[in-house]
C-alpha cells in the first residue's frame, strides 16, 4: 500500500535528557500539531530531527524503537550540524531573511556547506524507507533542497513540498547568495505549497527573474516536468480545541486564574515562541503606552504574556531575551501596585488544558508579530471561544490576517495604534464581540487542518495525472 511520508526538521516529538534518562514530549510549534492526524494513519511515517544531540549508540537504539512505536523515525545529528545547519544557516540566514530581518542575517560558507550536507543526510534518511508509490510531503526552509535531490534520486516520485514561513519579495531573494540554488532545490518538488497567495506571487517572481522560469496560472515548466504553486492557508484542529475548551478542566482552572487576577480585571493575553519576528518588545511598549494614556486603566487590566523559549543558542533570540526581560521588570516597575500586576510573563510552554483556561479566560488576544507564515495561535483563541466572547487584535503582517479579516487588524509597528485598537478592544460590547468572532469561526472551522491536509493531497494527485497526460499528448 502507497504511504505519505512527512519529512521535516523537526520531529513532533522531541527528546529530553534528564537526570533519569531520555524523556519524550511533544514539540513546540505550529508544524508539529498541524500534521499530527497524517501521519498516525496506516503506515504513514515521519521523517526528522529528535530534537537533541545524542552520541551515544545505546541511546540512538532507544529513540528510534521508542519513535518507531509512533510511527517516527528519527534522523540524528551532530553537534556540528546542530550549530552550522540548523542554528546557523536555517536560523541566522534563512529565517531572518524569510522574515525581512535581513540585518540579522549571515552569509557564511561554511553554513551553507552544513547544509547541504544534512539536505543530502535527510535525503538518504527517506530512501532508505521510501518506495516508489509513496507519496513524500516536506515541510519548512530547513530542507529547500531535500525536493530537487529526492526527484534525482527518485525521478518518478510523488513529491509535496510545502513553506511554514511567509515567502519574501525578490528584493530580499535577490540578497542571499546561493539563491538561484535554493529555488532549484525546490522546484524538486511536483507542487508547492505556501500559506498565502502573497507568498506564492513572491516564489513565482523570484523563479521568474532568478531562473527565468515563467508560470501560467501558477504551473512552471521546469525541463520536461511541469510544477504546480498554489496557496493552501493552514489550519488548526478546531474540534480539539473548542472540545479542551469547553472541558470541565478548562473551566475550573479559569475559575482558579480569574480569582487570582481578580474579577473585575480585564486580560490581555499573548502567546509566542521567543523570536524577533513576533513582535514582543514592540507589543509591550504599545502596552506601556496604553497605561499612560489611560489612567483609568491602571488596576483594571493585566497583559499575560507567554513566552516559549525557542533557539535560545542563537545570539539575536539570547539578546532579544534580555531586552524582554528588561522591558517587563521596568514597566511593572513603574506601574505595579501591591494588589495588581500590569504584567504576568512566563518564560515556558503550557500544557493544553492550561492553554485552553488561559484562552477561555482572556478578553483580548493581542498578537502582533512583525512578519508571521501563518500564526496558529489566533486561530486556536479563535475555536477556544465557545461563549462567544473575546476580542482578537492581528497583526496585519501574519498570514492569518487575509482570512480573519474580522480580527482588529493593525500594523505592528504603529504603537500608537496598537495602544488605541487595544483601548477600542477592552470596551467593544459584548454584541460586537460575539458578531465579530461567529463569522472567524466559521472560517476556522470550515478550514480546519484536516481540510488543509485534503485539499493539498488533492492538488498533488491532480498534477500528477495531469503530468502524465502532457507526457502522452
Ligand atoms: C516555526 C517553523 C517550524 C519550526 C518551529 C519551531 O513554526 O516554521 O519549522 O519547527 O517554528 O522552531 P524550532 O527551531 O524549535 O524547530
Amino acid at each position: 500500500m502507497a504511504r505519505t511520508i512527512i519529512v521535516s526538521n523537526r520531529l513532533p516529538t522531541k527528546v529530553r535528557r534528564t537526570d533519569e534518562g531520555l524523556a519524550f514530549a511533544p514539540s513546540e510549534g505550529g508544524l508539529a500539531t498541524g500534521l499530527g492526524a497524517v501521519y498516525q494513519q496506516g503506515d504513514n511515517l515521519w521523517v526528522g530531527w529528535p530534537g537533541t544531540f545524542l552520541a551515544d549508540e545505546a541511546e540512538q537504539n532507544q529513540v528510534i524503537e521508542q519513535l518507531a512505536n509512533d510511527h517516527m523515525r528519527p534522523v540524528f545529528l551532530t553537534e556540528d550540524e546542530i550549530r552550522d545547519y540548523y542554528e546557523g544557516f536555517s536560523n541566522e540566514t534563512l529565517w531572518p531573511t524569510f522574515h525581512y530581518f535581513p540585518q540579522y542575517a549571515v552569509y557564511q560558507p561554511q553554513l551553507w556547506a552544513a547544509y547541504q550536507a544534512v539536505n543530502r543526510k535527510f535525503c538518504q534518511a527517506v530512501l532508505d524507507v521510501a518506495g516508489p508509490d509513496d507519496t513524500i510531503w516536506v515541510h519548512d526552509y530547513q530542507l529547500l533542497l531535500l525536493p530537487q535531490l529526492l526527484r534525482e534520486a527518485l525521478p518518478q516520485s510523488t513529491i509535496g513540498f510545502f513553506l511554514h514561513i511567509p515567502f519574501p519579495s525578490y528584493e530580499l531573494m535577490r540578497v542571499l547568495p546561493w539563491n538561484r540554488q535554493l529555488l532549484h532545490g525546490m522546484l524538486g518538488a511536483d507542487l508547492l505549497g505556501f500559506h498565502t497567495y502573497g507568498y506564492m506571487r513572491h516564489f513565482l517572481s523570484s523563479v521568474n527573474r532568478l531562473l527565468g522560469h515563467s508560470n501560467q496560472n501558477g504551473m512552471v515548466e521546469v525541463g520536461q516536468r511541469t510544477v504546480l504553486v498554489d496557496s493552501f492557508p493552514m489550519g488548526i484542529d478546531y474540534d480539539k480545541y473548542a472540545t479542551t475548551a469547553a472541558s470541565g478542566e478548562a473551566r475550573r482552572l479559569e475559575q482558579e486564574y480569574r480569582q487570582a487576577i481578580g474579577e473585575d480585571v480585564h486580560v490581555v493575553l499573548s502567546i509566542d515562541r521567543l523570536d524577533y519576528t513576533k513582535g514582543i518588545a514592540e507589543r509591550l511598549r504599545a502596552f506601556e503606552l496604553l497605561l499612560q494614556t489611560s489612567p483609568e486603566l491602571l488596576g483594571k487590566v493585566t497583559l499575560l504574556m507567554l513566552v516559549v523559549p525557542s533557539r535560545d543558542q542563537v545570539e539575536q533570540y539570547k539578546q532579544l531575551k534580555e531586552e524582554i526581560d528588561e522591558l517587563v521588570g521596568r514597566i511593572n516597575g513603574d506601574y505595579r501596585t501591591i494588589n495588581w500586576t500590569p504584567i504576568q510573563y512566563f518564560y515556558r510552554s503550557f500544557p493544553p488544558e492550561e492553554l485552553a483556561a488561559l484562552y477561555r479566560l482572556a478578553d483580548v488576544a493581542l498578537i502582533t508579530p512583525m512578519r508571521d507564515g501563518m500564526n496558529l495561535v489566533a486561530k486556536e483563541f479563535v475555536a477556544s471561544k465557545t461563549e462567544g466572547r473575546g476580542v482578537l487584535i492581528l497583526s496585519e503582517r501574519a498570514g492569518a490576517a487575509r482570512e480573519l479579516s474580522d480580527a482588529l487588524v493593525i500594523n505592528p509597528t504603529d504603537t500608537e495604534e496598537v495602544a488605541r485598537t487595544l483601548h477600542r478592544a477592552l470596551h467593544m460590547p459584548p454584541s460586537e464581540q460575539q458578531q465579530y468572532l461567529a463569522s472567524m469561526q466559521a472560517v476556522v472551522r470550515r478550514y480546519d487542518v484536516h481540510n488543509w491536509v485534503e485539499v493539498f493531497m488533492n492538488r498533488l494527485a491532480y498534477i500528477k495525472i495531469k503530468q502524465q497526460v502532457m507526457a502522452t499528448d
